[in-house]
């Protein structure tokens, strides 16, 4: 298998390819003066299978486009299989109708891929996994929970509770709080549709603990940042914020420091000053495995 990280995605599929000990690809990329891609590919694929290497962090519009150009373009010089790498896959949230004529972002981009040319998609804590069943393209998503809680672990909490928002959060506090043997609590939010305004309900007492956050995703920071209010108010100790997908928009990591969270910890599926723990090991280990 050969290996192209895309332009998003330069520094992730280096170090994938070398962990997986696969060759790497050269691909050159630059941006025409009114905004377009383009790109040029440097190594012969013909009968090759190859795996490209592109997350769709903002601007996700550009990171798709290009994305859509490396596998057509892969699919025309010949290669005989195209597997996608997207830790951050964009546009995943909108993943049914909450309004009456939305459109469903998630169902439209993974039919653009496969129309590109994609066989098969690896990505990274998905935001709605429930989706893949019924999919028009083989997706497996990768969790990277655990690394991240063993990470956060080191960074020495005392015998933290873990907390996370929603039910598929549940779901990911009790993978971290078994990965670090600690106990987990759940938190709701409710978000208004129409408005956004999220509420949060934190099932547990906290007094005096020190507690570890975790989400697949912070964005505005708005569901974090009311949840970390929360914590403060009920009276925990420490709290560390962590997530797999750091987009951050705006001053997202600066209120969440400002209302109480000691320290933020990501991944590095987006590229981001808080990207602590790598997800290069658990795609090659996943590769290694498979091919
Ligand atoms: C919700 O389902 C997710 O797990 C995140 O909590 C949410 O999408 C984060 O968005 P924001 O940072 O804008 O509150």
């Amino acid at each position: 298998m050969l290996l192209i990280p895309g332009p998003a995605s330069r520094e992730l599929g280096e170090e994938i390819a070398r962990l997986a000990q696969l060759e790497l690809g050269k691909l050159e990329s630059k941006l025409f003066p009114d905004g377009e891609s383009y790109l040029r590919l440097e190594s012969n694929v013909e009968r090759r299978e190859v795996a490209i290497v592109q997350s769709t962090y903002p601007p996700q519009d550009r990171h798709i486009m290009q994305l859509l150009l490396m596998a057509d373009n892969l699919k025309s010089l010949g290669a005989s299989r195209t597997v996608a790498i997207i830790p951050y896959m964009a546009y995943a949230r909108q993943d049914k109708r909450f309004l009456e004529g939305e459109a469903i972002s998630i169902e439209t981009i993974l039919k653009m891929f496969k129309h590109a040319g994609i066989d098969e998609i690896i990505t990274v804590n998905i935001h709605s996994p429930w989706i893949l069943q019924h999919a028009s393209i083989s997706v497996t998503n990768l969790d990277a929970t655990g690394l991240l809680a063993r990470h956060s672990h080191n960074l020495g909490l005392s015998s933290p509770l873990i907390v996370s928002p929603g039910k598929k959060g549940e779901a990911m506090a009790s993978v971290a709080a078994k990965e670090i043997g600690t106990d987990f609590a759940p938190v709701h939010s409710e978000r208004d549709p129409h408005t956004g305004e999220v509420k949060i309900i934190v099932e547990a007492d906290v007094k005096d603990r020190d507690v570890l956050f975790i989400d697949d995703i912070i964005s505005t920071g708005g569901t974090a940042i009311k949840t970390v209010k929360t914590l403060k108010k009920l009276g925990a100790r420490r709290i560390v914020v962590s997530c797999i997908h750091a987009l951050m928009i705006g001053d997202a990591d600066k209120k969440l420091l400002e209302v109480g969270a000691e320290k933020l910890v990501a991944t590095n599926t987006i590229p981001n000053r808080y990207a602590e723990v790598s997800i290069a090991p658990l795609i090659a280990q996943y590769l290694k495995r498979e091919r």
